[in-house]
């Protein structure tokens, strides 16, 4: 069996209600923070193979009303990125004529700043019963989920959207349909280094007793 950091459960298996690990899984919630993408390495390593797929299934183990994985994922690795990013240059010139080289090289070079990229769709059920906003979060935690799977995996991870996950043009070159939207793309890789905290809010301002 190969090496993985962590190992999904089989589907026969009898899961206890209260995690193993409580240690490790409070570090995780506390202390993971996202690697700002300027902050990724174009050359580090990424996850792959195995690894990577050990990620995405346990990305998938998310709360999901009435079992309709509304969502999924698109992986965009190796020369792919360099292909997405043309496309994506394409498109910026379209909608800003007067662009600069430099801004259309940014454009080509933009998949190209970590070494994988998983693109989350949300991809609701418009006519279920289910509220298309129950299935919206669910591509949410989705995304935090991966987050959090790259992390004990021991890779950086950055959660963005930036202008390519709201054109419908880029949707198309993605392969969207007419009912999906980009959740976030999750950049996938390796940290320069290690990274200052943030600004975090607080209880006291954020949370009140009903
Ligand atoms: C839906 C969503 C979209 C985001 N899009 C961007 C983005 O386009 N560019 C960016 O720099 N940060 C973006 N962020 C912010 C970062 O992912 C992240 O929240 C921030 O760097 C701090 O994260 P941390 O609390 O995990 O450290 C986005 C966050 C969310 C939840």
């Amino acid at each position: 069996m190969t090496n993985l950091p962590f190992q999904l459960p089989d589907i026969n298996e009898r899961l206890s209600p209260t995690p193993n690990g409580v240690i490790s899984l409070a570090n995780a919630i506390s202390r993971r923070r996202s690697t700002p993408i300027k902050m990724m390495n174009p050359d580090g390593a990424g996850p792959e193979g195995a690894v990577l797929e050990n990620i995405l299934s346990a990305a998938m183990r998310v709360p999901d009303h009435r079992k309709l994985e509304p969502w999924r994922m698109i992986v965009i690795k190796g020369n792919a990125r360099l292909k997405l990013g043309k496309e994506l240059a394409e498109r910026y010139l379209e909608l800003h004529p007067d662009a600069s080289d430099a801004s259309l090289i940014e454009e080509t070079n933009r998949l190209l700043r970590a070494p994988v990229c998983v693109t989350v769709v949300s991809s609701p059920d418009h006519a279920h019963k289910t509220p298309v906003w129950e299935q919206e979060l669910s591509a949410g935690a989705l995304c935090m989920n991966l987050l959090y799977a790259a992390h004990a995996s021991g890779f950086a991870a950055s959660w963005i959207s930036e202008w390519w996950a709201f054109d419908p043009e880029i949707d198309r070159v993605l392969g969207l349909t007419e009912n999906e939207r980009i959740a976030g793309h999750i950049f996938l890789g390796t940290a320069l280094g290690e990274l200052a905290e943030r600004p975090r809010p607080s209880a006291e301002n954020k949370v009140s007793y009903f």
